[in-house]
């Protein structure tokens, strides 16, 4: 790695997170990781099918191995995911009633955050969980069906009671389109007003070098500033795409600049809305490394800070640099 570079983590005035897979803290890529970031998340290691694959039968051995490395070098830890409609065995709604399922949920979260209580200091609790073009804005995933909106209260009230002190975040993605935003406002703000501890709203932040435009992101900060809750980024990435079909066979040079440009522009909003963001996180290390190049179909991408070779990006610039 390049060891010269300024640690990107020294340039910003909040936590910066990666997210990373457990094979990648062995070697080069973990240099990369505690160079430059201060935070770290779990990309897969702690959801549900890797937690409990089968009831009751828990397995930690790959997130015990990459919340320690965390920890030993210094680094907040990020728990990613405990109530989600994706990677979630089937078993967990097989014969549910809502007793039944919350029950579940109730385990599931007691065992998994509690084996980390003192290490994760913040969890996203719910993922994905908002549906725009629903008239109440949630989407109808088998939480959702079998349990109403009783599924996120008993995830943040339950995840309170393991850990008080824990941030647990409210997470989704598309956040910076005005009907999501309005659809997830509404709801958290509702949740909120009920008494359900969430203490963070999440913005994935998944774009590419053209939507939405800063100023959307930035509306979306300012609104939800109106709410007693910190903000979170949790997955940020560029995509060089702006369809969901295109693909190139080599990225052309001024796509990797004009990607440099858009990180500049991001992290301008994103510094200038510093006291209401606790951290941001960019969901990969390096262009070696992205789920965007099999999302939404196999294709090359490039989305991060750092290229296939772990070298600094016009990306990583714009993000160190904002001159
Ligand atoms: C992705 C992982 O990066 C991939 O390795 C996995 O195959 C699918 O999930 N939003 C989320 C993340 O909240 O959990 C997803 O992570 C990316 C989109």
């Amino acid at each position: 790695i390049q060891t010269e570079l300024t640690a990107v983590k020294d340039t910003v005035p909040f936590r910066m997170g990666a997210a990373i897979q457990r094979q990648q803290i062995l070697g080069l890529e973990g240099q990369l990781l505690t160079k430059h970031f201060d935070s770290v998340t779990t990309g897969n290691q702690l959801k549900w099918d890797f937690t409990e694959p089968r009831e009751g039968e828990f397995t930690f051995a790959a997130a015990d191995e990459l919340v320690d490395f965390g920890i030993a070098n210094g680094m907040h830890v990020r728990g990613h995911t405990l109530a989600w409609h994706s990677q979630t065995p089937a078993w967990v709604f097989e014969n549910a009633t809502k007793e039944v399922l919350l029950a579940r949920l109730e385990r599931h979260i007691r065992a998994v955050m509690g084996r980390y209580v003192g290490k994760i200091d913040t969890w996203d609790v719910v993922n994905e969980v908002i549906d725009e073009n629903q008239p109440d804005g949630l989407r109808r995933s088998p939480w959702f069906e079998i349990t109403g909106l009783d599924y996120i209260r008993t995830a943040f009230r339950v995840a309170h009671e393991v850990d008080p002190t824990a941030k647990l975040v409210f997470n989704d993605y598309n956040t910076e389109y005005p009907n999501k935003r309005e659809a997830m406002y509404k709801v958290v703000k509702q949740l909120l007003d009920e008494g359900v501890p969430i203490t963070t709203v999440g913005h994935q932040l998944h774009v590419n070098i053209e939507a939405q435009p800063a100023s959307a992101i930035e509306d979306t900060i300012e609104r939800f500033a109106g709410l007693p809750v910190d903000q979170q980024v949790t997955e940020l990435d560029v995509s060089v795409y702006t369809d969901s079909t295109s693909s190139w066979e080599s990225i052309p040079e001024e796509i990797i600049i004009e990607q440099g440009h858009r990180y500049k522009d991001i992290f301008d909003v994103l510094r200038r809305h510093a006291g209401k963001l606790s951290s941001v996180t960019v969901w990969g290390l390096a262009d070696n490394d992205t789920w965007l190049s099999t999302f939404p179909i196999t294709r090359l991408n490039a989305p991060l800070l750092f290229d296939d070779q772990l070298q600094a990006k016009p990306a990583y610039w714009g993000v160190v640099d904002p001159s």
